[in-house]
């Protein structure tokens, strides 16, 4: 053993050779990681490699934190060595030999808190600048630079632990998959156009100069026709990209673990759906989760939740006040299609200036305003107080305690429930009520067919047009498209949409009925899904899948606030990529061969 590259080398790949007779650890710089260090090993020889994460002088030693992916471990260099670490710096990193002894003073907050390695051999395998990040959990830089240095950020073993846990959840569900006769199947990224509902990405394609290739909002297309090829259980950890406005909860390229299933029922797919999160729960949380997951008709969760993706952890369910206000003379309330109202306790100090913020919260959330009545000394007090009868006001008290509230919304009833549901996650969270480490897991079940469009003027489909409707109602599609109910299904998970999906149409003239309700002439469909059409007619089998989002799957199960923190390199929220500056204007020649040219605007 000599401290420089050539001998490491050397060493590395005699290692290597040896290793493989021996079948002993093929690692070739290091017989074990930093952060499995343990009083066991007291005594041993070692051979670690690692960033340098911290370095202290105390005397005549000098120490190093030494960090790998499994953690740290302290080095010490005794007074010989001392001088040749004097240049070490953070994130250099150094490949070391020595021995486990046991710490003078132990540091309970670390793993390896009991030990540390006296070193009696060392090499600087590399430097390394002056990092932009600092390189631990906590940080304090700005997203952009973060994601601008995403590798340093990466660094981070808080991140680095998100990657980890993102991959057990992908190693779980693809284990349920393979064990339950799924076959993984790859689709096209360049393909046609899918009808997720977003903007499509488009590529040009050379070889066909004003053609397009979009990328997959989703492989719904493909997978059903997965099915008529008579695969019968298909699945894939898809790419799939979609262009539409970031939140915490989307990306513009991000993965679903995607399934079709031919000749299962909605309970069917839902009951194995669950199975496979009981089991992700299990391996990743080592949670035991009670099965059957809640079922809740889209309906029932609109009105109890005041959303189609209800959180279902903590109370101030939406209560309907249509009845205590039938007679009311509050004009507000008179002629309303709905009146709904939660109540909220622990509010002794709601300030006018916090309704002031929770009625333009209303107002942004599509509400036409918000009517709050506070309990103080057994009184409503409240602007709208005046306008209620004695009875309205005994009515609103009963069983409501000091620093309870109402907080009331009325007008149409999709607008209020939606305003009032909006308001309720709003101040769950601010008052700390939606809790990390509980998991709720539920059904939506029975979503309306369609939605109207007031911008399109038309109907729109509410999941995707290839899904079934319920067979009880198929004759109003004629009469009530409003009213229709579709065999489709969402599973949430503490207020996320994780994933949704549905039984499929497998009747051609039923798919063709269902075409023509969203407003698409013959034409139309033979241009936009012509070859899928034609597919239906050669023994197409009843079919129906979903797909889950697997970046909101990780980012909840790692605690995590948004789906870039478990994405390795994320869009920022402008759809920018700080560190490559995607997306970039494109040299004049690539533009040329492609026949494209760029109008920009005058300003
Ligand atoms: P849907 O459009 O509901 O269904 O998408 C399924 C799941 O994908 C996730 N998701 C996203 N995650 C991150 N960023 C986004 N921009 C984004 N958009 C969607 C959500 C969502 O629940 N083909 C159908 C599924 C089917 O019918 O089988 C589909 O794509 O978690």
């Amino acid at each position: 053993w000599m401290p420089t590259g050539m001998t490491i080398t050397t060493t590395i790949m005699k290692k290597a050779a040896s290793a493989k007779h021996a079948g002993e650890n093929t690692d070739m710089m290091r017989n074990i990681e930093n952060g499995t260090l343990r009083p066991e090993h007291i005594g041993q020889d070692v051979e670690l490699v690692g960033w340098v994460s911290k370095k202290r002088n105390f005397g005549q030693l000098c120490f190093i934190d030494l960090r790998d992916r499994t953690g740290i471990c302290q080095l010490v260099f005794d007074e010989d060595k001392k001088d040749a670490v004097k240049d070490v710096r953070n994130e250099y990193i150094l490949h070391v030999k020595g021995k486990v002894r046991e710490r003078a003073s132990k540091n309970p907050d670390l793993p390896t808190g009991d030990v540390e390695v006296e070193v009696t051999d060392f090499d600087i395998v590399n430097s390394a600048a002056t990092t932009p990040l600092i390189i631990a959990d906590q940080t304090d830089a700005l997203e952009d630079t973060r994601l601008q240095y995403r590798y340093l950020d990466l660094r981070r073993p808080l991140m680095q632990k998100r990657l980890m846990e993102r991959a057990a959840i992908v190693r779980s569900m693809r284990e349920y998959l393979d064990g339950h006769g799924f076959i993984e199947v790859e689709t096209p990224m360049l393909g046609k156009s899918t009808p997720e509902g977003a903007r499509d990405y488009l590529v040009p394609s050379r070889v066909h100069p004003g053609s397009f290739y979009a990328l997959p909002q989703s492989p719904q297309l493909y997978k059903q026709l997965l099915m008529i090829a008579g695969l019968e259980r298909y699945y894939q950890f898809a790419r799939c990209f979609r262009d539409e406005d970031l939140r915490a909860d989307r990306q513009t390229d991000f993965t679903q673990v995607d399934l079709e299933t031919s000749f299962l029922d909605e309970q069917e797919i839902m009951s194995m759906m669950e199975e496979m999160l009981v089991k992700l729960m299990k391996d990743v949380k080592g949670m035991d989760l009670p099965r059957p997951f809640r079922q809740i008709s889209w309906t029932d969760a609109m009105n109890t939740y005041g959303s189609d993706k209800p959180d279902d952890r903590f109370g101030m369910e939406l209560q309907d006040l249509k009845t205590l206000f039938k007679d009311t003379e509050f004009a507000v309330f008179k002629d309303a299609e709905a009146i709904k109202g939660i109540q909220v306790s622990g509010l002794e100090h709601l300030s006018n200036k916090d309704i002031k913020k929770y009625t333009e919260f209303v107002k942004k959330n599509g509400g036409s305003g918000l009517v709050v009545l506070k309990i103080q000394d057994g009184q409503l007090h409240g602007s709208a107080a005046k306008f209620l009868s004695d009875a309205e006001k005994a009515a609103l008290l009963e069983g409501m305690q000091e620093g309870d509230a109402w907080f009331i919304v009325s007008g149409s009833w999709l607008k209020t429930v939606n305003a009032l549901g909006a308001l309720r996650n709003e101040i769950a969270s601010i008052m700390g009520l939606k809790k990390k480490d509980e998991f709720s897991f539920l059904w939506v079940v029975d979503f309306p067919m369609f939605e109207w469009s007031e911008e399109e003027n038309r109907w729109t489909a509410c999941h995707h047009p290839f899904t079934q409707p319920k067979a009880e109602d198929i004759p109003l599609l004629t009469t009530d498209p409003g009213a229709v109910k579709a065999n489709a299904y969402d599973i949430v998970l503490n207020g996320y949409e994780l994933g949704g999906g549905s039984l499929r149409i497998h009747d051609n003239e039923l798919q063709k009925q269902i075409f023509e309700i969203l407003g698409l002439s013959d034409e139309d469909i033979k241009k936009k899904f012509g070859f899928f059409i034609d597919a239906f007619q050669y023994g197409t089998p009843p079919h129906g899948g979903l797909a889950f989002g697997l970046d909101r799957i990780a980012m909840i199960l790692t605690g995590s606030d948004s789906i870039r923190d478990v994405i390795a390199f994320p869009k920022n929220a402008a759809a920018n990529d700080p560190m490559s500056k995607a997306p970039t204007p494109v040299d004049k020649a690539q533009l040329e061969e492609l026949k494209l040219a760029v109008v920009t605007e005058k300003k």
